[in-house]
């Protein structure tokens, strides 16, 4: 594996592996890499014959109270992981590499990117597409891997690609969990023993409501109790539990066409996220 942190250098290793033929992939991180991760890179060797992971701690998707000082780097141990996983390349650019001092361009997704986390972070999916878009064009991918643990990214850079028209096939990758149900994500580092426990309780409130909801309870009443459980469980803070539209996030009130349902809350100062798929039958 080649580790790689300027852009002409990367340019020329992606170019090298294209001349042997077959497909690239793309999987950016922001490191600190998980089992979730490693699933995509996974994935990623199974559709291409040469993956590139990128691992940057995107400062713009960051907002001024968050977690962008104190977010977990471990270069050393992510390079050993991506080696053995058989990554061609590492592309690990600097902040002065990825953002020139004058940098004064934004992608800004509509819709899709308004509610839900979009309200609750400010900025942060702008940050996100923009860094997106510029990693798809300095690696110009064939096909590119996001988890659905991050459900409105995903959705929203499905936008981006369709909107602007990026020659790039988007991948989406299940959500990988521990034993216990809780969704793998860098930000569990932050759990304390008990935090950690107590937060087993995300993904049995959203596992409650989905079934509730499945066998034909009322949405409001399922979101309900499972912001009930949270607070039960000890999250301090609920920024939401909502039933919304698989493809658009638009809130929906009963069960119509594939749903998903979404929550974002916190336990001591970290926030998780977790969704999981509501779909009618048919
Ligand atoms: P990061 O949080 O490092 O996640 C990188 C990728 O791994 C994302 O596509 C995310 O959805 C996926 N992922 C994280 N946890 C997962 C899990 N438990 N199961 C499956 N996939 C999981 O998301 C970002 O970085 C950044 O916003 C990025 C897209 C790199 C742009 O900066």
């Amino acid at each position: 594996m080649q580790t790689i942190r300027d852009i002409h250098s990367l340019r020329k290793a992606v170019a090298e592996l294209r001349k042997n033929g077959g497909k690239v992939a793309l999987v950016p991180t922001m490191g600190a890499l998980h089992a979730g991760h490693m699933a995509l890179v996974a994935e990623a060797k199974a559709r291409a014959e040469h993956v590139v992971v990128s691992i940057f701690v995107n400062p713009t998707q960051f907002g001024p109270n968050e977690d962008l000082g104190s977010y977990p780097r471990q270069e050393e141990r992510d390079a050993e992981l991506l080696a053995e996983a058989g990554c061609a390349i590492l592309w690990l650019p600097e902040v002065g590499t990825m953002y020139s001092g004058d940098h004064s361009t934004s992608i800004s997704v509509g819709g899709v990117s308004d509610g839900l986390d979009g309200a609750a972070r400010p900025g942060h999916f702008a940050g996100v597409a923009t860094v997106v878009a510029k990693l798809f064009n300095q690696v110009q991918p064939d096909i590119a891997l996001f988890g659905e643990k991050d459900y409105q990214q995903l959705a929203m850079l499905r936008r981006m690609v369709r909107d602007l028209d990026i020659a790039v096939e988007l991948v989406g990758v299940p959500t990988h969990r521990d034993a216990d149900g809780l969704a793998l994500s860098s930000r569990n580092a932050y759990l304390s023993t008990e935090e950690r426990i107590a937060a087993r309780a995300l993904p049995r409130a959203l596992g409650e409501a989905a079934q509730a909801i499945l066998a034909g309870g009322a949405v409001n009443e399922a979101l309900e109790r499972a912001r009930a459980i949270l607070a039960e469980a000890g999250f301090s803070q609920v920024d939401y539990v909502v039933l919304c539209d698989a493809e658009t996030l638009e809130p929906v009130a009963e069960l119509a066409r594939p749903a998903r349902i979404l929550a974002a809350a916190r336990i001591g100062r970290t926030r998780l996220i977790d969704n999981l798929p509501v779909a009618p039958l048919a």
